[in-house]
C-alpha cells in the first residue's frame, strides 16, 4: 500500500493514530507497517467492533441433548468392520492429521512454542515428540505416511520449525510434514482503534482454533491433500498427550457412516468441569460453551443419573476434505474476549495496563459443526483414560503432573 492511500483509508476507518506511530519507524518499519495495513479488512474490524457492544442471548434458542455413539456397546463384529475400514483408509493414504500448535499456551507459561514443552517423563519427550510417536507407529504398522500438517502462528513458526530440524523430525520422514502459519486479526482497544504494539506496529493476535480452516485453505494445504488423495482429515491439538490422531476405529466410524463431521468426546468428569458440550440448537449439531451453558442445565441429569449434556468436545475431530474446503470458504462467527494488552500510546510510550483494555477476536473450531448437513455430523464416545489428558495450566488441574501421571498409565510405563 502507499503512504497516500494508507492515509485515506485510515482516516476513512478513525485509525490516524497509527500515522504518528508511522512517523517515528525507519524506512524499512514504514514499509512494513503499509505491508500489514494492506492484508487487513477495514469493513470487517469495524464490524467486529460493532460486535463487543452485544450481549449473547439464548432465549429464543431450543436446546436439546445430542447423543454419541458408544463403541464398547457395539458388538464386536461392528466394532472389527470399522477398524477394518479405518486401516483400509489409512493404508490407501486417505488420512492426514492436522496439529492445532498457533495458540500462545499463556496459562502454561512456557518461553517456547507449547510443543515443545519437555512433559517430564524419564525419556524427556516434548509434546511434539509424543503426537509424533502415534503417527510413527503407524507407519511402522501400514507402512503407509500419514502426513501431519502443524498449524504455527507469525510469533512460534520460526521456533517451532528450528525444534524439529533440531530433533531430526524424530525420526519421522521429513517429507511427511507441513508447517503453515495461522492467520491473525489486529486487536482493538475500547474506543475502536487498532492497538499499537511495543515496536510501533499494529498488534495482532492469531484468529483462534476456528482459523483453522481458512488457514489451511490460505496456505495452499487443502489443495497439497487433494493433490495427495487424502479423503479424511483429523484436526487436533498440540497439547493432548493422549490424543490418538490415527485411531482407526474414529475414523471408520466417520467414514462408515457417510458423515462429514464428526468428534470424539469424552464424558465430562463433573458439572462444572470448563470445556463446551455437544447439543443440538433448533436441532442443529453444536456446541454449547462451559460460559454459556446455565448451571441448571449443566447439572441435569438423566434417569441413569448420567449427564444430560456431558459430551465434551475435546479438540478430537475428523472431517471430509470437502466439508473442510467448504467451510474454508466462509467466515466462522467470531468470539471477542476483552484482554490486558500492552501497547504503545500516541507520544510512543509503551503502557502495561492493570485491567483489560482491548479486544481480541476469535473464532473456534467448534463452530463448524453447525455448518455441515445435520445429518452428517456423528459423535462417537471416547475415553478419558485413553484419548484425553491435556496440559493446560503450570500446576493443578490439567498440568504437566497430571498429564505426565495419565500418559504413564496409559503407555504401562
Ligand atoms: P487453547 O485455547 O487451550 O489455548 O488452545 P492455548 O494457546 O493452548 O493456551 P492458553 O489459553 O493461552 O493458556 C487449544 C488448542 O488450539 C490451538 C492451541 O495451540 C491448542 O493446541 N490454538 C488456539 C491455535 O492453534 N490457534 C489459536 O489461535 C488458538
Amino acid at each position: 500500500m502507499k503512504l497516500e492511500e494508507a492515509k485515506e483509508i485510515l482516516t476513512k476507518y478513525g485509525q490516524s493514530h497509527i500515522l504518528k506511530s508511522y512517523e517515528r519507524l525507519n524506512e524499512e518499519g514504514k514499509e512494513k507497517l503499509l505491508h500489514q495495513l494492506d492484508h487487513i479488512d477495514f469493513e470487517e474490524m469495524k464490524a467486529l467492533f460493532e460486535k463487543t457492544k452485544e450481549t449473547v442471548a439464548f432465549d429464543d434458542v431450543k436446546i436439546e441433548p445430542m447423543a454419541s455413539v458408544i463403541p464398547e456397546k457395539l458388538s464386536e463384529t461392528e466394532r472389527e468392520e470399522l477398524k477394518t475400514v479405518g486401516e483400509d483408509l489409512i493404508k490407501e493414504g486417505k488420512l492426514a492429521v492436522v496439529t492445532m500448535a498457533g495458540g500462545q499456551g499463556t496459562r502454561l507459561g512456557h518461553s517456547g512454542p507449547k510443543g515443545t514443552f519437555d512433559l517430564g517423563l524419564p525419556s524427556h519427550k516434548s509434546l511434539f515428540e509424543i503426537l509424533c510417536d502415534g503417527i510413527k507407529e503407524t507407519y511402522e504398522k501400514y507402512g503407509t505416511l500419514v502426513h501431519w500438517y502443524i498449524m504455527t502462528s507469525r510469533e512460534n513458526n520460526d521456533a517451532t520449525v528450528q525444534f524439529f530440524e533440531q530433533k531430526n523430525y524424530f525420526g519421522y520422514p521429513k517429507e511427511g510434514v507441513s508447517f503453515f502459519k495461522q492467520s491473525e486479526l489486529p486487536m482493538i482497544d475500547e474506543s475502536g482503534k487498532f492497538v499499537i504494539d511495543e515496536n510501533g506496529f499494529i498488534k495482532e493476535a492469531a484468529n483462534g482454533s476456528g482459523g483453522t480452516f481458512e488457514s489451511l485453505a490460505k496456505n495452499g494445504m487443502i489443495e497439497d491433500m487433494k493433490q495427495k488423495g487424502i479423503e479424511w482429515v483429523f484436526i487436533g491439538g498440540v497439547d493432548n498427550v493422549l490424543v490418538r490422531m490415527t485411531d482407526p476405529l474414529f475414523l471408520g466410524f466417520t467414514a462408515k457412516n457417510h458423515y462429514l463431521g464428526t468428534s470424539k468426546t469424552i464424558v465430562k468428569a463433573y458439572p462444572s468441569e470448563k470445556v463446551g458440550v455437544f447439543c443440538k440448537k433448533n436441532g442443529i449439531p453444536s456446541v454449547i460453551e462451559y460460559t454459556e451453558i446455565p448451571e441448571k442445565m449443566a447439572e441435569e441429569t438423566n434417569a441413569e443419573g448420567n449427564l444430560v449434556y456431558g459430551e465434551s468436545h475435546m479438540m478430537l475431530n475428523m472431517f471430509n476434505i470437502q466439508t473442510l474446503e467448504n467451510i474454508a470458504k466462509y467466515k466462522l462467527p467470531y468470539h471477542v474476549a476483552h484482554k490486558k494488552s500492552s501497547y504503545m500510546n500516541e507520544e510512543g510510550e509503551v503502557i502495561k495496563p492493570d485491567s483489560p483494555n482491548a479486544y481480541k477476536f476469535e473464532t473456534f473450531i467448534f463452530d463448524a459443526f453447525p455448518m455441515i448437513e445435520v445429518n452428517k455430523v456423528g459423535l462417537y464416545r471416547g475415553k478419558r483414560e485413553e484419548d484425553f489428558s491435556p496440559v493446560k495450566n503450570a500446576e493443578g488441574v490439567d498440568s504437566p503432573e497430571t498429564a505426565r501421571r495419565d500418559y504413564m498409565a496409559y503407555h504401562k510405563m
